[in-house]
């Protein structure tokens, strides 16, 4: 079965999906995306992606390219027509295609839109879960409006590839003030070594994951011990445990940040109790066959 990705109200064969060369996502990263999990043929957390994906938007001052009816269809249509059972979906909203300019174009030029899922094993996840990963520390570089889920991912490529070449699978951002701040593509949590589970305010310095959210109500139904404030380097040193969340990754656990293991260099148990119960606590929208 080959893939087929949306663009531009089609379906269009994955090899042959393009978009035009004076894109502003191609030029200037003028625009914003999301990425939900599908999990067992269900799309994870929808609202909430979607929401996050208007409120992108309107600090972009992008159009909606359609309605969120017409969006969650097509999500939902890529997904099947794909056959993805477990995976993810991506959507990208950019500014739309016009002659090279800095401004933005004129009310007539539409917003670009592209979906496109694809299949992960579930099976490859939970082995490298049950292991844990190594973080690799980068200073913070990017700028202040991460809030926004744009596709300008520069610092984030470049700190991903650090951690990659020093062994790592993940960056963690490191503030001026030795605060963490978040991954390259998750947000950060430590467990303190007085077992206080403890995660980054998002009121600035992050974005505000949707996965993050979902972790706060499972810690509120199961009474976890917890604190929402900034941690700093050191204190996440000495954590007894460390995980990052994302739509890709889940709770996944942290078991060395650079050359220090992390608690006794396991997945600690907070992170694999959230992990177990995670999919308990998600908004699951089924994808009919
Ligand atoms: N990344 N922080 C950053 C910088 C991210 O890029 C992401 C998501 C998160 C977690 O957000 P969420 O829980 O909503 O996935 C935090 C996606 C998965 C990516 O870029 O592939």
């Amino acid at each position: 079965m080959s893939r087929v990705a949306y663009v531009n109200g089609q379906y269009i064969r994955h090899k042959d999906a393009a978009v035009h060369v004076e894109d502003r996502g191609y030029q200037f990263a003028d625009g914003v995306y999301e990425v939900c999990e599908v999990w067992n043929g269900q799309i994870v957390d929808m609202p909430r992606h979607l929401d996050r994906l208007d409120r992108s938007l309107r600090e972009l001052r992008i159009d909606w390219p359609m309605s969120r009816q017409a969006m969650e269809f097509v999500v939902s249509e890529v997904v099947r027509r794909n056959m993805v059972h477990n995976g993810i979906v991506y959507v990208q909203v950019t500014r739309g295609v016009a002659k090279r300019d800095h401004f933005f174009p004129g009310s007539d030029v539409a917003p670009s839109v592209v979906v496109t899922a694809r299949s992960a094993s579930p099976a490859v996840a939970a082995a490298q879960a049950e292991k844990g990963i190594a973080v690799v520390t980068y200073p913070e570089n990017r700028w202040p409006r991460v809030d926004i889920k744009t596709v300008a991912l520069l610092p984030n490529v470049l700190a991903k590839q650090n951690a990659k070449e020093n062994g790592g699978k993940e960056a963690w951002y490191v503030d001026t003030d030795g605060n963490v701040t978040e991954g390259g593509s998750t947000n950060a949590w430590i467990v303190t070594k007085d077992g206080v589970l403890v995660t980054r305010p998002a009121e600035s310095g992050i974005l505000k994951g949707i996965t993050r959210a979902v972790v706060l109500d499972l810690v509120a139904r199961e009474g976890i011990s917890f604190e929402e404030r900034p941690f700093s380097l050191e204190e996440a040193l000495e954590a007894r445990e460390a995980f990052v969340t994302a739509a890709s990754t889940l709770v996944m656990p942290v078991v060395r940040i650079d050359d220090t293991v992390v608690g006794n260099g396991h997945p600690g148990s907070v992170a694999t109790r959230l992990r177990d119960a995670f999919h308990t606590a998600t908004d699951l929208k089924a994808v009919v066959a």
